[in-house]
Formats: structure tokens, sequence, C-alpha cells
């Protein structure tokens, strides 16, 4: 008899960010087919995708347009590399229809293919800067307590989750994480919004003065945390922050690989909270994830310097056999024009209040403590007890066990660290959707909550 895939999964495969001996007792969920905000597994079960894959399906599934294009492109010229100033049509659109997108004047794009290979290229493009313009020494990156910029060995060590750490060897000397900005973990008893903000800005000072400016070359910020727990800055922080970061000529590199393209109820993360950004991320709602790409910008002040610098050593040393991958570019670019068709921007803002006012509703949940959110994404952070915000221990998989749940209702979410339920959906998701989602939702806490 044939291995059944479940059988095969179960041999072959290595699942990334994974509770691999988890997998090995309960076996893979296996997703066959999507169409607008549903996926289907490979029973024919339906699913609301609550989570739009991870935080990337932003035109939703089965968009044909998209896959036409990718077709054409693939017949017409499926490779040429951007090496040596060889270049192809889809990437020179892509990057002059992010130049009328991305809120940095005159910036140019360097592709990539995932948010972590974008990440761990600004940290060698700001290093790169500050070399060509004499400050060698600016290497130090500072992050945050929950932040998340990808795995490589770089970004990992950016990352400011304990898991993307543990065993991996990574070298950490010239990171230093700053307190995340999560005021319901972080904010101190009796301590307001606006003091709290005082003492992460008084923070950044310290640290500054510790570690020297001439030392430190950046600040990698999400203007919302995603996958650390969808941690919305205080109000506030960026403007507490960025006079500081200005002041020590630190640069603010802008990962928007959640955020970018309509999440937060703009087009940019920057834009919804103040963000002056010197750099930016993008991937993820890029190509919507029909194809991996993404995409850093860099602005004019960055790009003179790399250049003269690049022109001394004969060419600049970076780059992917796919940066610029003609197929990739192809379909963004179309992929953003269909925003712009659509008007999924305005869309996904009007979308925002009905989407926030029924995930509110569910912050009145007995296993709720704290619910956040904006634009169309949101984190429920779950607890054993309102008062006093005591976590349930960690054994006991609770946002785990509410995503499960779901899944039985018929629902994506996603559950991270810190026993947070996370939820982000298609842009395209409409009222009644999202009022499914919010029921659906609704009983997988309460079938958890039945189960204690
Ligand atoms: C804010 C942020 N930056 C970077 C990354 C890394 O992107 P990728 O998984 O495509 O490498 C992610 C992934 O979720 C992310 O959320």
């Amino acid at each position: 008899m044939n291995p059944t895939l479940e059988q095969q999964d179960l041999a072959h495969l290595f699942h990334p960010c994974t509770d691999l001996a988890g997998h090995a007792r309960s076996g893979p969920q296996i997703w066959q087919r999507g169409e607008g905000v549903y996926v289907y597994d490979n029973h024919g079960k339906q699913y609301l995708e609550g989570m739009a894959g991870l935080w990337c399906t932003a035109l939703g599934y089965g968009e044909k347009e998209l896959a036409r294009v990718a077709a054409e492109q693939m017949e017409t010229f499926c490779y040429g590399p951007l090496f040596a100033g060889k270049s192809n049509e889809p990437s020179i659109r892509l990057a002059a229809k992010l130049a009328e997108w991305v809120p940095i004047d005159g910036a140019r794009f360097l592709f990539g293919c995932s948010g972590s290979d974008a990440n761990d290229a600004q940290v060698k493009l700001v290093r790169y800067y500050f070399h060509a313009i004499g400050k060698p020494n600016k290497r130090k990156i500072l992050s945050r307590g929950n932040a998340y910029h990808g795995v490589t060995v770089a970004t990992a060590a950016l990352t400011g989750l304990p898991a993307f750490h543990k065993h991996f060897g990574l070298d950490m000397s010239e990171v230093v994480h700053l307190t995340s900005p999560h005021f319901y973990r972080q904010g101190r008893p009796g301590e307001t919004e606006a003091g709290f903000v005082e003492r992460l800005g008084r923070e950044l000072e310290e640290v500054i003065e510790r570690e020297g400016a001439d030392n430190i070359a950046a600040l990698f910020a999400e203007p919302l945390m995603g996958a650390g727990g969808v941690i919305l800055p205080p109000d506030g922080y960026f403007e507490r922050i960025q006079p500081v970061l200005e002041a020590n000529d630190i640069l603010l590199v802008d990962d928007e690989v959640v955020c970018a393209f309509g999440r937060t109820g703009n087009p940019f993360g920057c834009q919804t909270y103040g963000m002056r950004p010197a750099t930016m991320t993008m991937a993820k709602a890029l190509s919507s994830a029909y194809v991996p790409i993404s995409a850093v910008a860099v602005p004019p002040f960055m790009y003179e310097p790399i250049e003269k610098a690049a022109g001394e050593v004969g060419i600049f040393g970076h780059g992917l056999t796919y940066s610029g991958h003609p197929v990739a570019a192809a379909v963004a670019v179309r992929n953003l024009e269909l925003m712009e068709e659509r008007g999924l921007m305005a869309h996904a803002a009007a979308m925002a209040p009905t989407f926030q006012a029924a995930l509110q509703r569910l912050g009145d949940h007995a296993l709720v403590g704290n619910q956040r959110g904006i634009g169309l994404i949101a984190g429920l952070e779950l607890v054993a007890d309102k008062d006093t915000r005591q976590s349930f221990p960690p054994a006991d998989k609770m946002a785990f066990k509410v995503a499960a749940a779901c899944l039985e209702e018929g629902l994506v979410v996603r559950a991270l660290p810190g026993d947070i339920v996370a939820v982000c959906p298609p842009l395209i998701i409409n009222e009644s959707q999202i009022a499914e989602l919010a029921d659906k939702l609704k009983r997988g806490l309460d079938r958890v909550l039945a189960s204690l």
C-alpha cells in the first residue's frame, strides 16, 4: 500500500518553527487549496484563514490574474540575474512602482527572497554605509525584546524571542536588546503609558551613553510587532525615541515585513505611527505571498556613499541568485497594481473599525486578559487571572489549545509565545466574514474554557 501524505510528512519533512516532538505525535495538518479568504484541507474541510498564512496573503487565495502573470513571465523569460548591471523588465517596473508607494524620497530598491535575507542585507548595508562615510566603528545594532526580524545568523540575533536564540550558537556580541514596548507586560504597577514611554526613552539614552554613539549603527524596529505578540507601540513612543536616534546618527531601520501594504490602515505602518525611517524592509504582502520576494528601500543619502565605496572595491559585493527574479517581480508588480485597481488600501481601512469592534468584544471573554489591535491585525493575550494578569503555566500551552479549538471550528489563527492568539486575515475580508471570524474565535475560546 502507498504511504499516506501524513506518513510521508512524518518520514521526510523537517518542519520549520515547529514543536518537532509534538509534531511527531500529532502529525501534520495538510492544506490543499484556497479561494478568497478560505482554505481547504486534504479532507475537503473549509477554514476561514484568519492569519493570511503567515501575515502575508493580503489579496487572498486563488487570484487567477497573478497565476496568469507568473505563467506568462515563465514562458517569456523565466530567469535573469541583476548582477553585473544586467537587468530585466519586471524588476525595473517593480522598483519604479515601489518608488510611487514607499514614503522615502528617491529610494532605490534592492530585492531579495524573504524578510530574513532582506533584514540581513540591511545589517550589511548600514555597516557598509558607515564604513563608506568614515565611521567604521558604527557596527552595533539595537533591537527590542519581542522583536521579530528573521532567522538568519544576523537577524535571529536581532529577533528578541528566546526560542530563536537557544542552542543556535549565535553571535550576540554586537546586538543590544532594549525593553519591549509592551505596556501591558512591561509597564510597572502604577506607571502611566506616558511614564512608560519616558522610561523607554531614558533607557535608549543610557544604552547609547554606555555603548557609545560612535559604535551604534542602527535601531531595527517593526512599527507594530507581529510575531512577538501583536504589540502596538505605546502612544508617543516613536516621537520620544526618534530625536534621540537622530541626535546620535543612529539609523532607524523600519521593518515593515508584516505592516506594509495596508495592514495597519495605511499603506505603511510607519505612516500609522509617525515613524521617520531611514530605510525600510518589505516582503510578505509585496507579492501577497504568491511568490517569495522581499525588498529593501535605500535612500539617496546612503546609496551615494555606498556607490562610491563600491567603486573603490570594484563591485558592491552582495546579492542573491534570485535578487530581482523576473517571475517574482512580475507577480509583485501585478499584485500592487491589483491593490490599486481594487482600492484595497481603502477597503482594508474601511473594514478596520468593524474588525476591531468584533475583536474588542472578545476582550470580555474569561480567558482574555488583554485585547489589542489596529487596522486588520489583532492579538488576544490569554491569562489565568484577569486582575493580576497572571499567565497560565507555559506547559498548559493555552494559546495552542485555542488555536486547535478554532481549527475544529473552521478558523485558522496563530498561537504566539506568551499565550497570544494572533489574528491577521487577508485584506480582502468583508463584513460578514469578519462576523464569521469573530464568532468562530469565540467558540474556540469557549471550547477551551469549558475544558478547564
Ligand atoms: C517583522 C518581520 N520581519 C522579518 C520577518 C522574516 O521574514 P521571512 O520569514 O520571510 O524570512 C518576519 C516574518 O514573519 C517578520 O514578521
